[in-house]
C-alpha cells in the first residue's frame, strides 16, 4: 500500500480510495478496457477510409505530419519516425485533430446511447417520463442533421473544426455529441485523441493507404459501437515526396 500511495497512475489512484473493494476495482478496469480499446480501434479503421474516399485529405494530414515532425529526408525507418512523435509535435497537429474530429461526427464509436429511468421525472422539453423508461439519444443521426451542421453535413470537411488561423476550434458536446455531454461524459476523450493522434502520425507519416476496391462503399454493423461492415481492404505503400525543404 505504501509503494501504492506514491503511485500516480489511474489505478493507484483508485486503489487509494477504494482499496477495500476489489470488486468495484475490477469493475473500473474492465470499464476503461472496454470503454477505451474498441472506440480507438473503430474510429482508426473509418479515419483510414474516409482518408482512401478523399486522397487530397490524406496528402494534407500527411504533410502536416511531415511538418511537425521536421523530417528532412526520405523515411525509411519506421521506429526512427515514432521516436520523433511527441506530445509537442501532436499539438502543432491541428488539421490531423479536425480530420479525426471530423470522422468521428460521421462515425460515432458510440453511434446510440441509451440510459433508464431511475425515478419519474420531466426532461427539459416538458417531455414526461417514468421510472424504467429507456431514453436514448443518437450521436450517429445528430452529426449528421443538416439543421445542427448545415447543408454540408454528409460531406466530410475536417475545415469546419479550424478557425481562421487554422487553429481546430471545439464545439459545444451538446452539439457534437459522440463522447456524451454532462456529467457522464467520456472520461477518456483527451486520452483518445492522444492515441488517435500518435496512431495516425505514425502510420500517415511512413504510409500511403489506398482502397483495394476504390469504387466500394462501406456500410456499418450495428452493435454496440459502429464496426466497419465486412473488412477494409487497403493497399498500403511507402509514402515518399513529402520530406521538407
Ligand atoms: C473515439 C473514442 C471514444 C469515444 C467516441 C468515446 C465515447 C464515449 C461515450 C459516448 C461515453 C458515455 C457513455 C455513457 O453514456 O455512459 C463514454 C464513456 C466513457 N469513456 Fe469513452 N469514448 C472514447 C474513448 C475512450 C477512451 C480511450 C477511454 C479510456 C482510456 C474512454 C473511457 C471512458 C470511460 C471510463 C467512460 C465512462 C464514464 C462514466 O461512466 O462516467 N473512452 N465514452
Amino acid at each position: 500500500m505504501v509503494d501504492v500511495l506514491k503511485k500516480e497512475d489511474i489505478l493507484s489512484r483508485f486503489v487509494q480510495v477504494n482499496d477495500n473493494d476489489p470488486k468495484y476495482l475490477r469493475d473500473i478496469i474492465l470499464n476503461f478496457i472496454l470503454a477505451g480499446k474498441d472506440p480507438i480501434a473503430i474510429s482508426m479503421s473509418w479515419f483510414i477510409y474516409m482518408l482512401c474516399k478523399h486522397p487530397e485529405i490524406q496528402d494534407k494530414v500527411a504533410k502536416e505530419i511531415i511538418e511537425a515532425t521536421n523530417v528532412n529526408e526520405e523515411i525509411t525507418d519506421v521506429a526512427d519516425f515514432a521516436a520523433r512523435v511527441s506530445e509537442g509535435t501532436t499539438d502543432k497537429m491541428q488539421y490531423l485533430h479536425a480530420a479525426l474530429t471530423e470522422t468521428i461526427r460521421l462515425y460515432p464509436a458510440l453511434p446510440v446511447d441509451s440510459k433508464v429511468c431511475f425515478s419519474d421525472d420531466v426532461l427539459p422539453d416538458g417531455c414526461n417520463v417514468n421510472k424504467g423508461d429507456v431514453v436514448a439519444y443518437m450521436p450517429y443521426a445528430m452529426g449528421r442533421m443538416k439543421f445542427i451542421w448545415g447543408d454540408d453535413a454528409l460531406e466530410f470537411k475536417p475545415e469546419r473544426w479550424l478557425d481562421q488561423d487554422g487553429c481546430f476550434h471545439q464545439e459545444s458536446p451538446f452539439k457534437f455529441t459522440a463522447f456524451q455531454a454532462g456529467p457522464r461524459t467520456c472520461l477518456g476523450r483527451d486520452f483518445a485523441f492522444r492515441q488517435l493522434k500518435i496512431i495516425s502520425s505514425v502510420l500517415l507519416g511512413c504510409f500511403v493507404f489506398k482502397l483495394n476496391n476504390e469504387n466500394k462503399v462501406l456500410s456499418y454493423r450495428t452493435s454496440i459501437n459502429i464496426h466497419v461492415d465486412g473488412p477494409l481492404q487497403v493497399s498500403v505503400s511507402r509514402r515518399s515526396g513529402f520530406q521538407n525543404p
